[in-house]
């Protein structure tokens, strides 16, 4: 359970290198006005996000212990192409489990932040390691899904598109696929050892070097292509913050640690920008 706490360190680009700041327990948290100066001007916001953006949502992480997916299940028995071929009836039920959650799931006050700030800037790219969709459900208009989007359903022979009226007609676990005699219905999801979807890295790249301002807000940092993006957006001039309860390998390199959570961070944000 996350504290009231907001907090934020300066990270090893200024000054002081990893001072910690410690906030009032209160919602004010107080960036420096010069950061928050630099996202208003700013030409292209880039915000990366991963499961913690969808922690307040109800949807469960991956790394976070006790609550994360990983800590109860092993990657390898549910996110390989090899799984599915071994079990395809046991990680079609698992994806199924998790569908329910996030159809039933709804954009927090953090999301809807964004969308905001998406009005303020001339262009704000989202980039999301998230395969819930909350971001367009939000209102995002331009979001790059990295590792898929968990409603919809591909052959996982052919990678074409099955429809959900298909899906809905069939009562095999997993459903055949339309496309491939031997095709069976899978997620639409990037599985560990697969390519990202094609062109996708591309436009993420391509965000990661324009953009002049960067967001990492609530993944680990670990999960490689996504975590060098924000290093690639520093390298190339931008100004970075990360929003996290905890400490990433990638707060060593932001200009501000904001250890605090999504929703708060990011409405304590917004708040401040309208009262420059
Ligand atoms: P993780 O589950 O690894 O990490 C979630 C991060 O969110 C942690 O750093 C938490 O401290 C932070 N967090 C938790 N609650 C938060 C909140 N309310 N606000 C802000 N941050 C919060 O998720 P990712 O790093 O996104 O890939 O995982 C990356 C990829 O690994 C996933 O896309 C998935 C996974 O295996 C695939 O399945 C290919």
């Amino acid at each position: 359970m996350l504290g009231n706490r907001v907090e934020y360190t300066q990270g090893s680009r200024f000054a002081i290198p990893q001072e910690t700041f410690s906030m009032k327990p209160s919602d004010s948290l107080c960036l420096p006005g010069s950061l928050l100066k630099r996202l208003q001007g700013s030409d292209h916001v880039m915000v990366l996000t991963g499961a913690g953006m969808s922690a307040e949502s109800g949807i469960a992480t991956f790394r976070d212990a006790q609550t994360g997916l990983w800590a109860k299940f092993r990657p390898e028995d549910l996110a390989t192409p090899q799984a599915f071929a071994a079990h395809p009836a046991r990680v079609w039920s698992w994806y199924e489990a998790r569908r329910e959650k996030v159809r039933d799931a709804e954009p927090h006050a953090g999301h809807f932040a964004l969308v905001e700030l998406e009005s303020m800037v001339p262009r704000l790219s989202v980039v999301t390691q998230n395969v819930d969709a909350l971001h367009q459900k939000s209102g995002s208009g331009n979001v790059i899904e990295l590792h898929g989007n968990i409603m919809r359903s591909i052959c996982h022979l052919t990678s074409r598109a099955i429809d959900g009226e298909w899906l809905a007609k069939s009562n095999d676990c997993p459903p055949r696929s339309p496309w491939a005699q031997d095709g069976l219905a899978r997620p639409d999801v990037v599985w560990f050892g697969e390519p990202l979807p094609a062109g996708v890295m591309e436009a993420a790249t391509k965000a990661a070097v324009m953009c002049d301002f960067c967001f990492s807000i609530g993944t680990t940092s670990t999960v490689q292509p996504a975590a060098s993006l924000p290093l690639l957006a520093l390298e190339n001039g931008a100004s970075l913050v990360e929003i996290n309860p905890q400490e990433t390998p990638l707060s060593l390199h932001a200009d501000y640690c904001l250890r605090g959570s999504a929703a708060r961070a990011l409405t304590a944000i917004m708040q401040q920008l309208k009262n420059l």
